[in-house]
Parts: C-alpha cells; structure tokens; sequence
C-alpha cells in the first residue's frame, strides 16, 4: 500500500460512492419538513393542498425518482467506461452533481418543487454511473492482493455517507424548514474536492493500455501508484491480460441468453440483486424514521434510533469484508435470507402489539437494528462482486451493466411501492418481503455455488456439467479426478 495510491483510492470514493449513499440517506430524517414545503407550495398556486394520498405520491416520487436515474446511468456506464475512460468519466461525471445541487439549493426560493424532484433524478444519474465506473476504478488501480479490500471501500462509504446524511438531517443540523435546501445543495462540497485531487491521479493503467494502446502512459501511470520504477512485473501481468481477452471469442448478447453455461450464472447474479432489494432494505432505510414512530417512540428518540441504525450498517460492512473471505459467499448468504425472513415475521407481530406496552414498542425498533445486522453481513455487499465472479472477462462487463441496472430497477419498485403499500396494508406490508424472502432463500439453497477460493474455470464447470450447484464435496472430488 503506497501513499499514492491511498490518496488516489480516497479521491475516487471521495465524490462517487459519496453520492450514492448520501442520496439514499438524505430523504429519510427531513420527510415532514419537506412535505409541508411541498403542500404549502401547492396551496399558494392553486388555492387548495393536496390530499394526504396526493402528498404521499409527490413524496413517493421525489424519493424513488433518484433510481429511475440510477437505471440510465447504470446502462451509460458500459459507453463511458469505455469511450471516455475510467477516471475521466468519473470526472465528467461531476457535471450532474453540479447542475442537481443548484436546482436543489433554489428550489424553495423558486417556490418550485419540480426543481427538488428534477435534481433527485440528475443526482440519479450520478449515482448509477458512479457504481460501475468507482469500482471499476478501484479493482484495475489495485495490485492483485489488495483487490479485494481497496473494491469494498465502495460500499464501505456508501454506508458512511448514508450515515452523515442522517446525521446532517437531524432538525438540530440542517433538517429544519429553513435549512433543508442546504442539505441537500451541499453534495457539491466532496465534487468540488474530488475534481481538485482526483485530476492528479492517473487513469486506470488497464484501461491506457487496453483501449489507448498507450504503452508508455500506462507504465507511467504503475510507477507513481507504486512508486517505485520496477513494474516490468506488472506490466507483463497486464499485457498477457488483454492477450486472453483478445484471442478469447466476443461474447454477445445473444449469448448470455442461450447458452447454458451463461444463461445459469446470468440468472443468478440477476436473482441475488432482486433478493438484496426485495429483502426489504431500501424500506427499511428509506422510512426508519416512520417505523420508529409507528412503533411507538418519540420523535426524538426515532431520530436517534435512525442513526444508531447507520452506525451498526458501517460497522458491519467493516465486519463482512472479513466473514466473506472465511465462512464463504454462499453460506452467509443464506444465513442473511434466513434470518431476514425471521425478522420480517416477528417485526410484523411486534408491531401489531406496540398498543399493548413498551416492551413491544422497544423490541420492534431492536428487530430493525437486527435487520441491518443480517443483511450488512452479506446480502449487501455479495451481490455486487459476485457477477465478477461466476463470469470471466469476455462476458464481464455485459453480465455486469445487466445485473447492476436489475439492482436500481428494483429499488426503484420498492421505495415507489412501500408507502403507499404502508398505508393500505399497515405494518403487514412486512409480510410480503416474507413470502419474496423464502423464494430467494429456496434459490439459493438449490442453485448458487461457491465462489470462495475457486477459479472461474472451477466455477464456470459446475454450470456446465451439473443441474444444480454442486455441494463443496463434489467439486473437491471434481478437483481431485
Ligand atoms: C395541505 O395544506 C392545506 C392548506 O393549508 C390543508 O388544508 C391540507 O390539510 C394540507 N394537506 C396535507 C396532506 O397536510
């Protein structure tokens, strides 16, 4: 680990991973404040407020607008990455927050909340283009054996960044009816940063030589992130890289569907991340603050519950960069389904007795931290490196744009769907994440591999040969022959 390449690792997230998680949080503690703002708004144009389901919907979409954005920069990134390159497009990127933090910064002088819902989808943008383009970054600045380590320091900050959004949007802070357009304006603060230092790093020394064919600029590039002048091994490594890539035939499309030993693995990347946003997490997060209340605490107190919440997320993800690598993909996700569809059960019947006493009330709010206990430990961080790992390098990318547009397209689905689901169906809105839970968990147990320790070759076998993800004895004997 050189210095160097700590400062460029840092520069990347600093305004990438940053707005992915900043912009999830912010929406959640400043909920009413905005409301009002929204209905008030109303009431000066036109003589008459919304309804509360009319409000409710306006809400609805001014939170889930931000992954419809999320969706069309996922699918730009597989142009960008390529056409303009890693760091650049990063770079470029910073446009969108730009323009999203002016329209959020005048919105309320504009008496305009078009212009807050305008900017959640622009800051959409931003985000899904910086989940490809950052942890593409990462893993090709990274040697091989801090790969793993420096790759997860991307959803290491989104959970921070979830973390001091809640904490800027405490009433006390920023989240009051005065404030609120600087909190979320202020995004533009780490852009700002990150286009002073990130200017200085180089670009991703693969991406020089692969699509620039720059051989000099690449070297260039290993030396000042090693900071040493010996990188002839490195480069060697790099260059007999892109010779498999090119003698290997181009995977199309068209492949990915019908060929077997590709369609498999495409499946199951594409069900991990419908289980990882179908587990109920982006509701959980999205309106902790209303299940607080609802349980029966104070505002104040919901608030607080709301950041212990963030703290135990980070905390976890630091924890899982561990359990990962030890107890293996597969087990711990199915320990994380399984438990997640335990506590999905009891959150519903504690909260269907918060009238009847404390006790009820408190154990409602524990099960929540429970809930991010599971699914940190796991469902969150898997789903986005596993499509790395069960399809090598032709059908990477393509696998990788699929899967990581399914994952915004869902999430977009649930925090549409969950207030006004909430509404209808009260807290039995937990149930339904039940019932997707046991599908995902049956899936899992029937068909995803292990990934942990094996090739892609050993890994690729096991879609080939057999129907159902073999046990970790068999393909020990598979090994063995
Ligand atoms: C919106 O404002 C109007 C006028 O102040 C009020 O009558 C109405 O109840 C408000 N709607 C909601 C959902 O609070």
């Amino acid at each position: 680990m050189t210095r160097h390449l700590l400062f460029t690792v840092v520069a990347a997230v600093i305004g990438s991973a940053f707005q992915h998680g900043y912009n999830v949080g912010v929406t959640n503690a400043p909920q009413t404040v905005i409301e009002k703002f929204i209905n008030e708004t109303q009431y000066d144009r036109n003589g008459v407020g919304f309804t509360q389901d009319e409000l409710t919907l306006v809400w609805s979409l001014t939170v889930s607008i931000f992954s419809i954005g999320g969706m069309l920069g996922a699918l730009l990134t597989a142009v960008i990455s390529e056409k303009v390159g890693r760091k650049k497009g990063i770079l470029m990127n910073s446009s969108t927050v730009i323009t999203a933090s002016i329209l959020f910064g005048f919105s309320k002088m504009a008496k305009s909340y078009e212009m807050i819902i305008a900017g959640r989808f622009v800051v959409g943008i931003n985000a899904g283009l910086n989940s490809g383009l950052a942890p593409m970054y990462l893993t090709e600045i990274s040697p091989v054996a801090l790969r793993g380590a420096l790759g997860s320091t991307y959803q290491l900050v989104v959970t921070m960044s979830i973390l001091l959004s809640q904490v800027l949007g405490l009433p006390a802070v920023l989240g009051d009816e005065e404030l609120w357009p600087v909190l979320f304006a202020i995004i533009i603060a780490p852009t700002m940063i990150q286009l002073l230092i990130l200017s200085w790093c180089p670009e991703s020394p693969k991406y020089t030589l692969l699509r620039k064919k720059d051989d000099a600029g690449c070297r260039k590039a290993l030396k000042w992130l090693r900071q040493t002048d010996d990188v002839n091994a490195e480069m060697e490594a790099i260059k007999s890289e892109i010779e498999a890539i090119n003698r290997a035939a181009k995977t199309t499309c068209k492949d990915l569907l019908v060929k077997s030993h590709l369609r498999k693995p495409l499946i199951i990347s594409i069900v991990m991340m419908l289980s990882q946003q179908f587990s109920g997490i982006n509701a959980v997060i999205s309106y902790s603050t209303a299940i607080f209340s609802s349980a029966g605490l104070n505002k104040s107190m919901a608030l607080a519950s709301t950041l212990i919440m963030g703290g135990i997320n980070v905390l976890m993800t630091i924890l899982s960069m561990a359990l990962v690598e030890r107890a293996g993909r597969r087990t711990l996700y199915i320990i994380g389904l399984a438990g997640l569809t335990v506590i999905t059960i009891l959150i519903t019947v504690c909260l269907s007795f918060t009238k009847t006493g404390a006790f009820f009330a408190y154990s409602s709010v524990v099960l929540v931290f429970l809930f991010i206990v599971f699914f940190a430990s796991g469902i969150g961080s898997i789903p986005w490196f596993i499509v790395s790992e069960l399809f090598d390098q032709s059908a990477r990318g393509m696998a990788t744009s699929i899967s990581v547009t399914i994952n915004w397209v869902s999430a977009f689905i649930v925090t549409l769907m969950f207030l006004p689901l909430n509404n209808l169906l009260s807290h039995f809105v937990f149930l339904i994440f039940t019932g997707l839970l046991v599908i995902f968990l049956i899936f899992t147990i029937v068909y995803v591999p292990e990934t942990k320790n094996r090739t892609i070759e050993e890994i690729q076998a096991t879609f080939a040969t057999a129907r159902r993800a073999p046990s970790y004895r068999s393909t020990q004997q598979l090994t063995e022959n």
